[in-house]
């Protein structure tokens, strides 16, 4: 699959609910073939407004946080387990979520990255498995044939409670760390 045909499938879905309500499907941003996947929970309102990922409030502590450790736009993509905005911000629910799966997996074979960052507890126990909460994952790597894996706390965890940037800011300099280290 191209990434045309994908966006036009994505485009047109209606596999599941959240189709309904939705104002824009949002795919991805960030360099086709980058190194690094970061996955995120699910679009919000101005995400679902703009057909874009992580342009609200928690998308910009992201931007900042990318750019402050040096991260090159080139480096990575970023998109999320479900591509339509559950209603209210409410967490998806699984059949959305195996709905939506198909996706992600055609972005994994697009991408080919190097590196899987699951960016909160959806991303992390839908692509790790039920018992990768964000606590038992951080700092650690889950090489899936080649591909290393990890999670840190979701961005708009950090808009809640601010003892957790610092974490999170660890976790993203281990990333780039990993990259040169797999890029050597
Ligand atoms: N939260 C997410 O998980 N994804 C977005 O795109 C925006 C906010």
């Amino acid at each position: 699959m191209t990434w045309e045909e994908l966006s036009n499938i994505c485009n047109n879905c209606n596999r599941c609910a959240l189709s309904q309500t939705r104002q824009h499907v949002v795919l991805g941003k960030g360099d086709l073939s980058a190194p690094i996947l970061f996955v995120g929970e699910g679009p919000g309102a101005n995400e679902d407004e703009q057909g874009i990922p992580f342009v609200g409030q928690a998308g910009k502590l992201l931007d900042l946080a990318l750019e402050s450790l040096g991260f090159k736009p080139d480096e990575y993509y970023i998109a999320n387990v479900v591509k339509c905005r559950p209603p209210s911000n409410r967490v998806p629910h699984s059949d959305e979520i195996n709905a939506c799966l198909p996706y992600l997996r055609e972005q994994f074979k697009l991408i080919k990255p190097r590196i899987v960052v699951c960016l909160g507890s959806v991303a992390a126990t839908t692509l790790l498995g039920p018992e990768c909460k964000i606590t038992a994952v951080r700092g650690q790597w889950i090489d899936k044939k080649g591909t290393y894996f990890t999670a840190t706390y979701h961005p708009a965890a950090l808009l809640r409670d601010e003892s957790k940037k610092i974490v999170m800011w660890q976790d993203l300099k281990a990333v780039k760390r990993k990259l040169a280290e797999i890029s050597k």
